[in-house]
């Protein structure tokens, strides 16, 4: 899969995808990400990406040639399954988006700006807009590089342990199971017995169970 991210603050998201288990995947080779600054693509000699708004509102918004420019460039080298721009007026942003994402060969994901876009960007450029939560963050770039991250980490192969992604919260509309580890007892602390009886099948059931309660008590919405 290539994830390409359109943004004007390419350090904010760079230090997200090239660590950890974001970076071994692209080292496996799973995942190629492309990071583009739009100040790459004006033709301002000052490189400014935004003007004032029509109509006279205050700040400044981001303008559609910039973002053009770089999306028909992308499209020049590849074609994209979607373009998604990150706004929190757009649809939330669930497991099961990063599951469908994780299914595409090739992403654009565009940044929103504190300061608005143009909105033809959105009539005409875009094919989806993805909201990460009901707040409102200071840029797109940090919803990118979570999106970004949660569709990465259900690509086959990019967990060791394939079913740990599986056994996730959310997975199955439900949270996951407490997990423990050594030492068993810690100051008086001890963990599940049934976890320490290796009895495989019981501890399969404890764990559903746990799951089932505590969606029920915490996440209640997940179980409708
Ligand atoms: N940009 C600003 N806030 C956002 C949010 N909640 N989701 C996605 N993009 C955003």
């Amino acid at each position: 899969m290539r994830i390409d991210i359109v943004t004007v603050l390419p350090e904010m998201i760079e230090g997200a995808l090239n660590c950890s288990i974001l970076k071994r995947a692209q080292d496996k080779g799973l995942v190629q990400f492309g990071l583009h600054n739009l100040r790459d693509y004006t033709l301002d000699k000052h490189r400014r990406v935004d003007d004032y708004p029509f109509g006279g509102e205050a700040g400044m918004v981001l303008q559609i040639e910039p973002v053009d420019r770089c999306i028909e460039h992308l499209k020049s080298h590849r074609n994209y399954d979607e373009i998604i721009f990150t706004t929190p007026d757009g649809e939330q942003f669930t497991q099961k988006t990063a599951n469908e994402l994780s299914l595409l060969k090739n992403l654009i994901i565009l940044c929103g700006h504190y300061k608005g876009v143009d909105y033809r960007v959105r009539e005409h450029l875009i094919t989806r807009e993805v909201s990460i939560g009901d707040f409102v963050l200071t840029g797109g770039e940090l919803a990118a590089a979570m999106i970004a991250d949660a569709v990465v980490r259900v690509i086959p192969g990019v967990i060791g342990d394939e079913q740990s992604a599986l056994s996730d919260s959310f997975q199955d509309n439900l949270l996951a199971p407490p997990v423990y580890t050594r030492p068993a007892e810690y100051k008086g602390w001890r963990v599940p017995e049934v976890l320490l009886s290796g009895h495989e099948r019981k501890i399969a059931e404890w764990r559903l169970e746990q799951a089932h309660d505590r969606t029920k008590r915490l996440r209640p919405d997940l179980m409708k």
